[in-house]
């Protein structure tokens, strides 16, 4: 640990962490989602919880997950609900987690009635951009506030996992980014670590191979409060 990083307790520190997956609704009945299961956003909700902290956990859709004990659970469906959701909540939060997988798309129009087949090919579903919430709770953060992002990436021909996080750590303006290489990566891309911490000052720590609950409480103990 960092040694000015949290003590074990958070007795006293007010946690708001989004998790889950977004759905962006089509009609009534429809939508676009994706496979965010919101394990890793329920284990940082579950050991914040259990080193005492005060827990706000803002939910789109998981897997069947049990409420952690001790956390304030808000269920949300489409990113704005959840932007609303996390803007409310940031208001009285010492740290900010933005776990969930956020859509970055959504279509431009909600039909308010189901969509009806005809003989005809269906219209493409037209898209919008959906806010880019972290970026949003970092324009907006209140002195002291400590705010962390999250990064799946996978590398390409150009560039690897850790530079697109760096280059995503600058762009969101976090304090911590939490970068997970994700897919079938050559060695080159992932090296021999699943993931890194990046902090705003410069720190990368690799995160060792583990479970949730583990990368949780190396979140928790890298973050660090004025
Ligand atoms: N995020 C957000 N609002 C969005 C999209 C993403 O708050 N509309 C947050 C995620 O919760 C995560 C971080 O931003 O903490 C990074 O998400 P990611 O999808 O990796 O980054 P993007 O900026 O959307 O870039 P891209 O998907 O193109 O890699
Ligand atoms: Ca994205």
């Amino acid at each position: 640990a960092r040694p000015d990083a949290l003590p074990r307790s958070m007795e006293g520190v007010r946690v708001v962490i989004s998790a889950g997956g977004t759905r962006e609704p089509l009609d009534p009945v429809r939508f676009i989602g994706n496979r965010s299961s919101g394990k890793q956003g329920y284990a940082l909700a579950r050991v914040a919880a259990q080193r005492g902290a005060t827990v706000t956990l803002v939910a789109a859709h998981v897997a069947d997950l049990a409420n952690p004990a001790g956390v304030n659970v808000q269920r949300v469906g489409s990113a704005l609900e959840l932007r609303d959701a996390m803007h409310a909540a940031a208001a009285e939060a010492d740290v900010i987690v933005m776990a969930a997988a956020v859509a970055d798309f959504r279509p431009v129009s909600l039909v308010t009635h189901k969509i009806k087949k005809s003989d005809a090919d269906p219209e493409p579903v037209a898209l919008t951009k959906n806010p880019d919430v972290l970026a949003e709770l970092v324009a907006a953060r209140r002195e002291g506030q400590f705010i962390v992002g999250f990064a799946a990436e996978t590398g390409d021909a150009e560039n690897d996992v850790l530079s697109y996080g760096r280059a995503k750590l600058k762009r969101k303006g976090c304090d911590l980014l939490v970068v997970n290489a994700v897919g079938d990566g050559k060695a080159f891309e992932v090296e021999d670590n699943a993931g890194w911490l990046l902090t705003a000052d410069g720190h990368e720590t690799p995160i060792p191979h583990g479970s949730k609950a583990q990368l949780a409480a190396a979140v928790w103990d890298a973050v660090t409060l004025k």
